[in-house]
């Protein structure tokens, strides 16, 4: 067993601890009545994760005598809707659930988006409490306070931002995750390294082979992720400026996903950000940004994980340059012919680039189309 790391997020009265280590669902029930004593628990899940963590964590808290019940939603993306929103704020106002009580998200990214909007507006607010079960929800999403579900416009376009009070990863439950899960969450770690961490790169570069092992380094790494996160969130909580940095590679990965119809047979979101951060890297060097080895170093890292690192590794496709551009146009709004993006000068060095020719954009990708063909 690895010992488990803290790392605080400082939000003055909503600051709160993430916790890193190896059986914490064992120990989530103890944790949480030394924490928040007296308060009943409602766990949201998903179907796959019911049967692989739910019996851990219910038999956790009824040990340390807390009350809880579960929500089920079906597993995928599908479930950051209206509807599974409507049918868990239900199911937490039919169990009677107060305000000072808590919701556990138990599960990845859509679980711990759906669950925390709900907590976010039953009761005006009810506490909340991040489980998260994939590397990508551990390193990224459970950490920072955004919450919500998708409308027909866009994905994430209803929301709030709602901080956890408290996050448990447990480690174990990556164990169950497969190889190209894993992979697409580390490449959301890479991203760390890359914005503002050259030391983090490169011990990643040094050390990746253990973290996918499993054990210490992989505590070591996620918390250090987590902790690059939570000195940026910390800073810029609601995303004034900083906090999009932590979007490198997202514009292009974005737009990637879009054209392949976010059919995760094709490409899933982390190496849509893969492909997308060697693009911002290449791009940066096309625009004089950048002139080192930078991209070289991060396709030959993100290839030795097996990340995919350009278009032509994307089944079926990517369209054709019409589409990507309107996709790049949904994700951060052209503002009189300029785009928004997050650049770098290096390793460790990203920047919020305002003024981006859609031009340059667009004669960019259609090289990079170019080189799929050739
Ligand atoms: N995933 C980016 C953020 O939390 O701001």
């Amino acid at each position: 067993m690895t010992d488990t790391r803290t790392v605080a997020v400082t939000l003055g009265e909503r600051s709160y601890d993430i916790l890193i280590g190896s059986q914490l669902l064992e120990q989530a029930g103890e944790e949480i009545s030394r924490r928040f004593p007296g308060s009943k628990i409602a766990i949201v899940t998903d179907t796959n994760l019911a049967d692989l963590h739910l019996p851990t964590l219910e038999q956790s808290l009824a040990r340390a005598g807390v009350t809880s019940t579960s929500i089920i939603v079906a597993a995928g993306e599908v479930s950051k809707s209206f509807v599974s929103l409507q049918t868990v704020v239900d199911q937490l106002l039919t169990a009677k659930l107060e305000r000072g009580d808590f919701c556990i998200a138990l599960g990845g990214g859509v679980i711990g988006d759906l669950t925390g909007f709900a907590a976010a507006i039953t009761r005006r607010g009810m506490g909340f409490i991040q489980m998260p079960t994939s590397l990508l929800a551990q390193v990224d999403s459970s950490v920072g306070g955004k919450t919500g579900i998708n409308s027909h416009h866009g994905k994430n376009l209803v929301g709030a931002f709602y901080q956890p009070s408290l996050v448990l990863a447990d480690i174990d439950t990556l164990d169950t995750l497969s190889q190209r899960e894993f992979c697409a969450g580390y490449a959301e770690m890479v991203k760390y390294g890359l914005i503002n961490q050259p030391d983090f790169f490169e011990w990643l570069e040094g050390n990746w082979k253990q973290v996918f092992a499993g054990g210490a380094a992989r505590v070591q790494a996620i918390a250090r992720a987590c902790r690059s996160k939570a000195q940026v969130v910390a800073r810029d909580e609601r995303e004034a400026g900083e906090r999009a940095l932590l979007n490198l590679g997202h514009t292009f990965g974005h737009a990637l996903e879009a054209a392949t119809g976010y059919d995760n047979t094709r490409l899933v979101h982390g190496e849509g950000v893969a492909i997308g951060m060697v693009l911002a890297y290449e791009f940066s060097h096309r625009l004089g940004l950048c002139n080192d080895n930078s991209a070289t170093r991060l396709v030959a890292h993100l290839q030795a994980v097996g990340l995919p690192t350009s278009l032509a590794q994307i089944p079926g496709g990517v369209g054709d340059i019409e589409g990507l551009m309107h996709h790049i146009a949904q994700d951060k709004k052209v503002n009189r012919g300029t785009l928004t993006f997050i650049l770098v000068h290096g390793l460790g060095q990203a920047l919020i680039a305002r003024d981006i020719a859609a031009g340059d954009v667009r004669s960019f990708l259609i090289d990079k189309l170019g080189q799929i063909k050739s």
